[in-house]
Order: structure tokens, then sequence, then C-alpha cells
């Protein structure tokens, strides 16, 4: 919900060079019904029973997940922080999934006393692990194994997940073999299957590849006696970072799924970026312009630290100057302050000369943006802040030097 009214760029109806004077920058920025939207595309498009769990590692600010919550999205975690803040924002522990090759015992420990839907579970040690401490709780504990469809789609090779060869899940011809091992443990109930291929994956071919595959094991597996009674199908649908990319709709995602399907399987869903990541943006202000080996670099007050992304797997954000001018575009490097020559925001980039002190927007960075931040550099994290309509609410603080000592003891 991105807009020029006049010479100025509004997110909704609150103009971005207003939430620059009053919070400051660098600044998360998010469109409370941009979110709404993207997760209402899901719900809408579930035509079967089942649960759309928000994967909150995109983003996990409390406002954030406390609208999804409050829409009735279900979440899927990988880590007891992330249950923690899950359950703190009121989603039902009966829709929160937990996936994760390295689930510790304190975690599933913490997962068992808060009662959630069910562990993907990625190995056979993790699961007598789960058997064992659901045996010292008294409780059943609800799995599905994440299965590895051993399905390469088109992205990034840091992203790809259901790949042969990669860490996670159960190798695929290992599935069923899996599932007979576990219908023998007392304390586990088998409740589904899961897999998640990667992510910003824009096609539906490889989705539907993966679930054939995983069909066949709930075939084979049911021939077992076992059944089935959940399909994960994991996230990954990809969002249009740069113009002109045609993503797949969840409605064409989930129209190609479920018929390939039995037709009383409940269907889990795991979408982060295409719910995030297009409600959110970086607000950056030029600290710096300067001209340097016959290269043009606006240097701004967001660096790698606050969004790795670009640094990191090399990601394109649209970066759009938040007031509009008819000066000359030049081709552009945006970077960060940090110390780094991997700290930057875009390359290459044909901008207007943007005045020291003007505000660029580095868009849909609303997944895995701020939740990927860090304080490198000894930066403190970034204010973060909601706009409903014409109201602009402050979601995080910034914080200050003090916060970069916190946890240290002896920082008196
Ligand atoms: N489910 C599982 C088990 C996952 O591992 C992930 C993401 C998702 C769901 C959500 O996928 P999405 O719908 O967001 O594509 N930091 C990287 C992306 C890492 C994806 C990790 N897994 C990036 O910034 O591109």
């Amino acid at each position: 919900m991105l807009s020029f009214k006049g010479k100025d760029l509004y997110v909704e109806n609150v103009k971005l060079s207003d939430i620059a004077k009053k919070f400051g920058t660098s600044t998360y920025v998010y469109s409370k019904n941009q979110l709404i939207k993207n997760f209402q595309n899901y719900k809408n498009a579930l035509t079967k029973d089942g649960i759309i769990c928000f994967a909150c590692k995109t983003n996990s600010n409390a406002a954030i997940l406390k609208i999804l919550a409050k829409l009735g999205a279900g979440a899927d975690t990988t880590s007891g922080g992330e249950i923690y803040r899950c359950l703190k924002a009121g989603f039902n522990p009966s829709k929160i999934v937990y996936a994760g090759v390295g689930k510790t015992a304190e975690e599933i420990e913490y997962a068992l006393k808060n009662k959630i839907l069910m562990f993907n579970v990625e190995s056979l040690e993790e699961l007598d692990l789960i058997d064992k401490i659901a045996g010292k709780l008294k409780v059943k504990a609800k799995i599905a194994f994440r299965i590895n469809p051993h399905v390469d789609p088109d992205t990034h090779s840091y992203i790809t997940t259901g790949k042969k060869g990669t860490k996670f899940g159960i190798a695929y011809d290992d599935a069923v073999n899996a599932y007979v091992t576990a219908k023998k443990k007392k304390n586990i109930i088998i409740s589904g299957i899961h897999s998640h291929i990667g992510s910003q994956i824009l096609e539906t071919k490889s989705f539907a590849l993966a679930a054939k595959k995983i069909n066949k094991i709930v075939k084979d597996v049911e021939a077992n006696g076992i059944n089935i009674e959940y399909i994960d199908c994991g996230g990954g649908l990809g969002i249009e970072y740069v113009k002109g990319e045609k993503p797949a709709t969840p409605k064409q995602l989930m129209s190609e799924i479920f018929p390939l399907f039995d037709k009383d399987k409940k269907f889990i869903f795991e979408p982060g970026r295409s719910i995030t990541a297009s409600a959110g943006h970086l607000l950056a202000k030029v600290i710096y312009r300067k001209i340097s080996g016959g290269k043009s670099f606006l240097i701004t007050d967001a660096g790698m630290n606050d969004l790795i992304r670009p640094s990191f797997y090399d990601a394109y954000h649209e970066i759009i100057p938040i007031k509009r001018t008819s000066a000359k575009k030049v081709k552009t490097d945006v970077v960060g302050p940090i110390c780094e020559s991997s700290d930057f925001m875009g390359k290459d980039r044909m901008l207007p000369v943007v005045e020291q002190g003007g505000c660029l927007l580095i868009k849909d960075a609303g997944a895995y943006g701020a939740a990927m931040s860090s304080q490198y550099n000894s930066r403190p994290l970034l204010a973060e802040v909601l706009v409903d309509g014409n109201k602009a609410t402050l979601i995080k603080r910034r914080a200050a030097y003090e916060d970069l000592l916190l946890n240290e003891t002896s920082s008196k």
C-alpha cells in the first residue's frame, strides 16, 4: 500500500517524510492493511479443512504476530523462542507447528508442556528424544516427519531446502521406514507429513512435483496401517521483488496441490515471505553522497546489519526516493556505514541524486529484514512503526547505546 500523492511517497495514508521526522531513521515501516490482505489471500484460497501457519521467522514483532493471531492464523515456528513469542501474541497452541533440525531437549519439553499441534521431526534421533521427553512428562507427542522430497526448485542455493543432500528432513528414500519406526514408539502419535522445498519460489511446478512425491509416501505409509491426517506443504511462495516477476498466487498453488491428495486430508501451509515481505519497507536517510573511482554512492544510515539480504543472498530490493524529483538519474550504489565491502542495499541503480538528509525507501523488506538484523558494528537495533490508515504507531522502540551492553556482565 505504497503510493505517491503529489511529490510524496505514502504508506497507506501516512507520508513517509512525516514518519522520518517523528520516529527518526532508519526505521522499518509496516502497512497493517497490506499484511491483512496478504494473509487473507491465503485464508480465502484454503477451501479445504486446514490451517495457514504463518512462518514467524520472517517477522516476529509482537504487533505483527498479534494481528495475524487475531485473524485466526496458526504459526510455523523453528525455536523455543519463536513458540514463546507466538504464545505471548495469542496464537492458539493447537495451531502451532514446530520444525527445525536441531531442537534441543529444553525446547522439546517447552513445546510439549505448551501443547503445540505437532513437531515436524527431522531425524530419528530427534524422534527418540521427543518420545523420551513425552514419556517423562506423561504426555503423547504429535508428530509429522519432515520429508526431504529431493526436489530442486529454481531459487537461490542458500534458500533451497528440499534438495537431496541438504541437512533438512528425512531423506526421501528413508521416509516409510521412519513412519514404521515411529509407529512403535509409545509416546508418539503420528499426525501428518511435512515438506518445505525452499523460499522465493515463483512457480507452482516444483511444489506440485514435491506434493506428488509426498503423496506417494502417504500411500505407502497408509498401506502400513498408519493414518496421515495433515499434509503440511511448507511455505516458499515468492514475491515480486523485481518489477515484472510474476509469483504464483496462493490460490494457484492450492488448486494444483489439493487434487493430488485424497479428499479427507487436512492441509497446512506455512507462508512467511508472501505475507510479510510486501507489507514492510526500510526507510533510510542519505548521510553523505560521494563520487569515488568514477562511481556515485549514496551512503545511508541503514546498513547490512539492518537488512542483510542484499549482502547475503545478493538479493534485489527496489529502492526509491520518498520525494519525487525531476533531478537527473545517475548510476548509483546505495551503501551503508558498515566496515565491509558487502555492505550495500543496491548496486548500479539508476537513481536521481538525492540531497544529503533526503530519504530512500528500500522496498519489500518486511520479511527476513528486522528478523535477521544484528547489532554488528555496535549499531543499536532499529525502530519499527506500524501504519494503519492515517495512524502510525511505534511497535518497537529504537534501541539506545545502553541496550548494547544490556546482557554484558562487566558493563557497570
Ligand atoms: N516453513 C519452513 C519449514 C521454512 O524453513 C521456511 C523458511 C518457511 C516455512 C517460510 O518460507 P517462506 O514462505 O518465507 O519462503 N532468509 C532467507 C529465507 C530463508 C527461508 C527459510 N525457511 C531470505 O531472506 O531470503
